[in-house]
């Protein structure tokens, strides 16, 4: 049996790469294939949490059982997803609930007739309606952001498809917002963790960021090593905490990345509770 170290809590994650237009055809992004999150999103539930994971790009996977999968194309769309699960009022959360209470009402409202002590006549009353609600605008507890945004996208996409008219041809690049570092920012008493690829010095980078993002955890890879991370089905990383943690950095050895979003998750659920 898995430890449930995240029994009750809700995670929101992001993954993939995201798709900046640059004409109705044509885009920019990245070889990011989305597995790490995916993979990451299957070990949460595990773990007995409740999960949102929004993909950009054009991420094909199979959305892993029990996950509320939601598909984003580019930057800005991901950041204005993200900010509605993570305070619980997107559209696809709000239905969730909406049907967890359904079910809640219909299972106690069965109960009570099973037991004689319901005076309705056919429809059940709204029992525990205002507490569920409640419930379901708290913001999530913990938020992973390990989708692989892209730096900058075109200061305006073409209405309609660019000619090749010209032998040469400028786009102008504007930079996208950084998601992580956004809502970190605004919800300072969730735990935020983030990804980092680095090819050179990868401690010193990776804490430049955990400071700058203001992150619990840090997951960093070395993607100069051409056996791992991005595309490939197995991952190495780093990992290394916040000094609120007073926690040593933790080395993942090379394994598949279900196993290395299992240990990671384990080491979230343990840092939680701290
Ligand atoms: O700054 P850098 O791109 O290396 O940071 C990596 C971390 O920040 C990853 O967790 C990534 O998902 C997140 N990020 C983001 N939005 C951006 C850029 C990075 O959420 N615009």
């Amino acid at each position: 049996t898995i430890p449930q170290h995240l029994a009750g809590k809700k995670v929101v994650i992001t993954a993939g790469p995201t798709v900046e237009a640059i004409d109705p055809v044509r885009y920019l992004s990245n070889h990011s294939s989305g597995k790490m999150g995916f993979a990451l999103a299957q070990a949460c539930v595990e773990a007995g949490a409740q999960v949102t994971l929004v993909a950009g790009g054009k991420v094909a996977l199979p959305t892993p059982l029990g996950v509320t999968r939601i598909d984003v194309l580019s930057a800005a769309e991901m950041l204005t997803t993200v900010q509605q699960c993570v305070s619980g009022e997107h559209p696809a959360l709000l239905a969730l609930t909406e049907r967890t209470q359904d079910s809640t009402h219909q299972s106690l409202h069965k109960h009570e007739h099973e037991h004689g002590d319901c005076d309705c006549h056919d429809s059940p009353e709204p029992i525990e309606q205002q507490s569920l609600q409640d419930n379901s605008l708290q913001h999530a507890d913990i938020f992973i952001a390990t989708a692989a945004v892209a730096d900058y996208r075109t200061e305006e996409a073409a209405p309609q498809k660019i000619k090749k008219t010209q032998d040469a041809m400028t786009l102008n690049l504007v930079k996208n917002p950084d998601i992580l570092a956004t809502i970190s920012h605004a919800y300072p008493d969730m735990f935020v963790v983030g990804f980092a690829a680095e090819t050179q010095d990868v401690e010193h980078y990776a804490r430049g960021k955990l400071a700058a993002k203001d992150l619990d955890l840090i997951a960093c890879n070395d993607v100069s090593r051409a056996d791992i991370g991005f595309a490939s089905d197995d991952n190495a990383m780093q990992v290394f905490f916040s000094e609120r943690y007073n926690h040593d950095s933790i080395t993942l050895e090379k394994a598949n990345k279900d196993k290395i979003a299992a240990q990671l998750t384990s080491i979230i659920g343990e840092a939680i509770w701290q």
